[in-house]
């Protein structure tokens, strides 16, 4: 990650092109931080103002951490955050050239996003859905131009995460595509491509680590403690699944888990039941202060 976005690939993504970001939370605050670093006038919306603004507070303060660790001029986060503007409802389509969705993994929710957007946004406008592990195809499916959706899938914290996986519909445009490697490379970030099937590359891999742990733990073969140090010195993961998990949302990767189960019926991907009581008992990892650890403050355990 730098301070200056990285040298522009297609003219209609310019300098001060407006991304509206939809969905303010754990992704879409990261996502909006890094389009504003990037030179894109931005735009986060989610569906009342205080989870907006929580937002906005969330992309100012991976910011402010990303100018500890020394990758962000102070200069340059605040001339991020100045071009971060907030608020509520999809109206603000009308001037955006990038939509991001953000939203729960939910297909009913992203359908009816899109189907609304679909009647505010400019016929130009590219439709990018961050979703882990729905089909993009399936997204679309009644949109009036499919062709216009691509799946761009960032990793969390979005600012420190060098890699995105972009998703082609079965009839997302050729030319959409090249588009949202632009986007993606103008955000210093390094694309892979996937066929569009559950989980594609990464959250296929990432579901089967997390279920297994849970499983494990299950099934009471070790604690979580010693299961995450497992994976931290054993195979040199910088975190421990327990630790991820908390971080992705454990209703997230049950989510991911239950679109995996739908597509593929493999029982590698039948959710522990540990995960779905955890779901139940609302502790769903960082975000509401108690996962598989407790976060005291949202921050480190
Ligand atoms: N959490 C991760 O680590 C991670 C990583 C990569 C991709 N993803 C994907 O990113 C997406 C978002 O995940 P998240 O973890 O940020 O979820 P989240 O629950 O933190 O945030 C989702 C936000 O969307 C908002 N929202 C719901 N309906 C909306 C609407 N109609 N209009 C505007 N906002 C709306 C919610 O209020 C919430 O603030 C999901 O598809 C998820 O699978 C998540």
């Amino acid at each position: 990650m730098t301070a200056e976005p990285p040298p522009e690939s297609d003219p209609r993504d310019s300098v001060r092109t407006r991304v509206l970001v939809v969905g303010a939370g754990i992704m879409g605050s990261g996502i909006a931080a890094q389009c504003a670093l990037a030179d894109y006038s931005v735009t986060l919306v989610d569906v009342t103002e205080e989870l907006a603004r929580r937002g906005s507070e969330n992309a100012a303060r991976a910011l402010e951490h990303a100018v500890r660790k020394g990758a962000v001029l102070p200069g340059a986060r605040e001339a991020a955050l100045a071009r971060i503007d907030v608020g509520i409802g999809l109206r603000r389509a009308e001037s955006a050239q990038i939509i991001v969705e953000a939203a729960p993994e939910n297909l009913e929710v992203k359908r009816e996003l899109f189907g609304e957007l679909e009647g505010v946004a400019p016929a130009g406008a590219m439709f990018a859905s961050n979703t882990s592990s729905l089909p993009i195809t399936s997204i679309g499916e009644k949109l009036r131009d499919p062709g216009r959706l691509v799946g761009v899938h960032f990793f969390n914290p979005v600012l420190q995460m060098p890699l995105v996986e972009v998703i082609p519909g079965h009839t997302t445009r050729p030319e959409v595509v090249e588009r949202a490697r632009a986007f993606a490379a103008r955000l210093g970030k390094t694309v892979i491509t996937s066929k569009d099937t559950p989980g594609f590359v990464t959250t296929r891999a990432l579901a089967v680590l997390v279920n297994e742990a849970a499983w494990m733990l299950y099934e009471g073969v070790a604690t979580q403690e010693d299961i995450d140090s497992a994976y931290k010195l054993g195979f040199h993961h910088p975190m421990g699944p327990f630790e991820l998990v908390d971080l992705v949302g454990i209703d997230t990767a049950v989510a991911i888990l239950d679109v995996l189960w739908d597509g593929f019926r493999d029982s590698r991907y039948r959710a522990c039941p540990l995960l779905r009581t955890m779901v139940s008992a609302h502790q769903l990892g960082r975000k509401t202060g108690q996962g598989f650890y407790r976060y005291p403050t949202g921050g480190p355990r």
